[in-house]
């Protein structure tokens, strides 16, 4: 089998089966499987791809198509331009959250250079620590998340982009441990209802840890929990930005104008939906 005959095959499975992306899906698969390059995709179709590769190619295609995320395959993610390495520890960063960077720079663009001190709640791999972090080229950050297997996850990623200098990870319970001081708080908490996380899709219900989704009986518990600290948290000034659910928008800011924080501003994902919601401490 040429490589070509092999890419060809593996994208017709791939669209078979409803995988939406599968040219791009199918490239990626067999880069993996044969340690091939994609320019080596377009250019050598016509090379003998071994049966050994060619089985591999076989086995990570079938993992696809029971609904396994490419991302999950292949361990690793992009993120706001970064490459991160993805464990089944973590939540499998999403391109809705980067609403969640995209924000950060809008309201607090002209801090770029300033050292300000950044906390990411629930940090999960680390993606908005780090995405944050090659943002804000001054600063330090901190992330958090409860999962000790996630916190090795973050700071494998801080490293792997050589941003540990700058940043750190701990392993605790949201703001228990953390005295206060910082200028930005960021948090994509986990926010599914209970009840609705085993009518999720597969690549989510089976492959995301049950510990970054369930947010409660109405999704709320996280932000609940989270808020109330924000005020102790916050240097004067500062800014809270969180991850919403789609519908979720206005409950979360209702939570926050009872912790004092009025005047939230939203921010639509590609798909109209306010994903990311802020708040500035100006009290
Ligand atoms: C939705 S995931 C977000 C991960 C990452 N920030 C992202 O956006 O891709 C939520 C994260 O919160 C963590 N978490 C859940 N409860 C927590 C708690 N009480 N304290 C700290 N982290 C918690 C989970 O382990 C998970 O990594």
């Amino acid at each position: 089998m040429t490589l070509g005959e092999c890419l060809r095959a593996a994208v017709k499975k791939l669209e078979t089966s409803g995988v939406a992306m599968s040219s791009l899906e199918a490239r990626y698969l067999l880069c993996e499987a044969g340690d091939f390059t994609q320019p080596q995709l377009l250019l050598d179709t016509e090379i003998a791809v071994s049966p050994k590769v060619a089985q591999l190619m076989d086995t990570l295609v079938e993992r696809r198509v029971r609904g396994e995320p490419l991302s999950r395959i292949l361990g690793h993610a992009e993120f706001w331009g970064l490459s991160l390495t993805v464990t089944p520890a973590v939540l499998d960063p999403r391109g809705d959250t980067e609403t969640l960077v995209r924000a950060a720079r809008t309201l607090m663009g002209e801090r770029l250079e300033e050292r300000l001190r950044i906390l990411d709640l629930g940090t999960g791999s680390g993606a908005l620590l780090c995405a944050l972090l090659s943002e804000f080229k001054a600063s330090w950050g901190v992330g958090v998340d409860i999962s000790f297997a996630a916190s090795v996850n973050a700071k494998q990623n801080l490293m792997l982009n050589g941003l540990d200098g700058r940043g750190s990870v701990l392993s605790g319970d949201w703001s228990k441990s953390l005295i206060g001081g910082f200028d930005l708080i960021i948090s994509n908490p986990p926010y599914i209802e209970h009840g609705a996380i085993s009518e999720l899709a597969v690549e989510v219900r089976d492959y995301d840890p049950a510990l970054a989704l369930d947010g409660g009986t109405d999704g709320y518990d996280c932000y609940r929990e989270i808020i109330p600290d924000l005020p102790r948290l916050l240097n004067s000034g500062g800014w809270a930005i969180f991850e919403a659910g789609a519908g979720q928008a206005g409950a979360i800011k209702a939570t926050l104008e009872s912790s004092g924080f009025t005047d939230a501003v939203g921010f639509e994902d590609y798909g109209g939906h306010e994903r990311a919601i802020a708040v500035r401490k100006s009290f």
